[in-house]
């Protein structure tokens, strides 16, 4: 199996937030090292600077705007978020909807700071229209299955098959995440095994009564 991209996504968790977000992403960054995989983390925007200054672990934002220096209040500027220390961002995530225009203004934003942009789609003609902005990932989730601990690869595994084929035709240097459900090892395999290069996953983690544990049985296919 090729080496997947793996995100965990803290979201408002109590478990990801504050001093608690900085032990996960240890974790995270030392599974990481003995798998010899990627595991970036995306904390909330106040916990970026905390995570990225004392783990040296790739950290996302959770969502960037499309906005430029200047006049602008309450919004997330991806210069501010580059220089909090992440190396990328989600985008639309289906906690954090955006329309199409505010979409390709959030991936443009993220990609003249060099962030990566992650942006998440709930189904295939979404996918598709993301592929078109030329984000580096797309991530698939279904809403419904997000939190569920039911993966995406097997409750809809035909989501991920048919938004790794709208992405080939669109834009073949888009690569396709998979996430909703996804928390074991077998999870993950069935995921590449659908043409996606990783996975998007945050309760299975975050939640876990144990996470380095839960993060070792993830990668443990690898
Ligand atoms: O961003 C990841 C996400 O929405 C999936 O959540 O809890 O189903 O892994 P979860």
């Amino acid at each position: 199996m090729d080496s997947p991209l793996i995100v965990v996504n803290f979201k408002t968790y109590s478990q990801g937030t504050g001093e608690a977000a900085v032990k996960i992403a240890a974790a995270c960054r030392d599974v990481a090292a003995e798998a010899g995989v990627t595991i970036g983390v995306a904390p909330q925007l106040c916990d970026i600077y905390r995570v990225a200054s004392q783990v040296d672990v790739p950290v996302y934002a959770q969502h960037v705007d499309g906005v430029s220096p200047g006049s602008n209040t309450g919004h997330v500027m991806a210069s501010c978020v580059q220089q909090a220390g992440a190396v990328g961002c989600l985008i639309n995530h289906s906690e954090r909807r955006l329309n199409l225009a505010d979409i390709e203004a959030s991936v443009s934003a993220a990609r003249a700071e060099g962030l990566t942009t992650i942006v998440c789609t709930n189904n295939i003609p979404t996918t598709a229209a993301a592929a078109a902005l030329a984000p580096e990932y797309v991530a698939v989730e279904p809403p419904e299955l997000i939190g569920t601990g039911v993966p995406v690869s097997q409750a809809d595994p035909d989501v991920v098959k048919g938004s790794v084929e709208a992405v080939k035709r669109i834009n073949p240097d888009v690569q396709v995440l998979c996430g909703a459900g996804i928390s074991r090892g077998e999870d993950l395999t069935a995921a590449m095994d659908l043409g996606s290069v990783g996975v998007l996953l945050a309760s299975g983690i975050v939640k876990a009564e144990d996470p380095r544990s839960a993060l070792e049985d993830l990668v443990s296919p690898l």
